[in-house]
């Protein structure tokens, strides 16, 4: 379904949709209606400590949403925006306790996809929009991923085609004026400390409600998974398993191996992680017994890469 009208009627009157993002896919409803918000969190099975990304459809509606702007958080919008970068900054009165989860803060955005663009121009209120999954599931890339996961529960789907990015967008917080890491995404943060200077990475060595896309376990296929140092080694100890492998750019020559998958033929990071979310999706779907993936290069959006699977396996075996 790709009308932009329809979708902006069911908005109008209070309900949700899933809006395609450069991300990821989106589960919408208008930031000042009570009644969308707590739709968005009882569809999602969200716990409601956990709270929203607030998108914006121009950088002048920024104060409308949040006060005590720094400069920086200017200049990073200046520099980044429509575009994957979540900032968290002190919330307006008009920002509501069920968008913070009672935060004093919140997270805000400028999306970058023509589709929503133009949804959120024919609209005259901003929209919530966490991941359009369900609470701990892989994030949706396309169009298809949310109808299989949430298609009973919602009245519209806007397809705008598969998410360029594939996955979140990074999120950052400020501490006098200096750039605090929150969580990993399509921006690489060598692409912020560019114009931001050095950010501080949060400390998330613990489940903390802070930024609850840091929880330990988060973005998790069903399938048993593995995230290895040593794709032989780990293929050996699932010798006689149905395996799923995922790599960057190589290709294991096992016969161990039921189905594998390189992300990157041609040995670029930004195309592995628009394919991430998607690979994952399909091999969830396999009747694998685990899935094991190789650690990816620790820079650029190789971090995020690892950040992901990293979560995907953390209640599972990390060699
Ligand atoms: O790319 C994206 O950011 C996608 C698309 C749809 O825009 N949205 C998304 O939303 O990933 P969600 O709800 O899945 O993740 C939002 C993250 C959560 O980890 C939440 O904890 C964090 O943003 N967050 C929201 N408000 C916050 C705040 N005031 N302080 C700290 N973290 C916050
Ligand atoms: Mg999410």
């Amino acid at each position: 379904m790709n009308n932009i009208e329809q979708a902006a009627e069911f908005l109008k009157q209070e309900d949700v949709v899933a809006i395609p993002t450069e991300t990821v896919y989106g589960l919408a409803g208008s930031a000042y209606s009570e009644k969308a918000i707590k739709k968005i969190f009882e569809v999602k099975n969200r716990p409601f400590y956990n709270p929203l990304i607030v998108h914006i459809k121009s950088i002048d509606d920024l104060a409308k949403i949040a006060t005590n702007i720094p400069p920086l958080a200017y200049k990073l919008a200046d520099a980044f925006w429509p575009g994957p970068l979540t900032m968290v900054l002190d919330k307006q009165d008009c920002i509501s306790d069920l968008v913070t989860g009672g935060k004093s803060t919140v997270a805000v955005r400028l999306p970058g996809h023509p589709v929503t663009l133009e949804l959120l121009n024919q609209l005259d209120f901003p929209l919530v929009a966490p991941s359009a999954n369900p609470f701990n599931y892989l994030s949706p890339t396309s169009a298809h991923h949310v109808e299989e996961q949430l298609g009973d529960k919602i009245p519209y789907i806007l397809d705008g085609g598969n998410c360029e990015k594939g996955v979140e967008s990074t999120i950052i917080g400020f501490k006098n004026n200096t750039p605090i890491l929150f969580r990993l995404g399509a921006l690489s943060m060598e692409d912020i400390e560019e114009v931001a200077g050095e950010l501080t990475v949060l400390n998330t060595s613990k489940n903390t409600p802070d930024a609850p896309g840091m929880l330990l376990k988060h973005y998790s296929p069903t399938t048993k998974f593995c995230l290895s140092d040593n794709i032989e080694q780990s293929i050996e100890q699932y010798r006689n398993k149905r395996i799923g492998l995922i790599t960057f750019n190589s290709t294991v020559n096992s016969t161990s191996v039921f189905y594998q998958i390189a992300l990157s033929n041609k040995n670029d990071l930004k195309e592995a992680a628009s394919n991430l979310f998607s690979t994952l999706h399909n091999l969830d779907k396999m009747n694998l017994d685990v899935i094991i993936a190789e650690r990816f290069p620790d820079n650029g959006l190789g971090k995020t890469i690892n950040d992901r699977l990293q979560r995907a396996a953390s209640d599972s075996t990390i060699l």
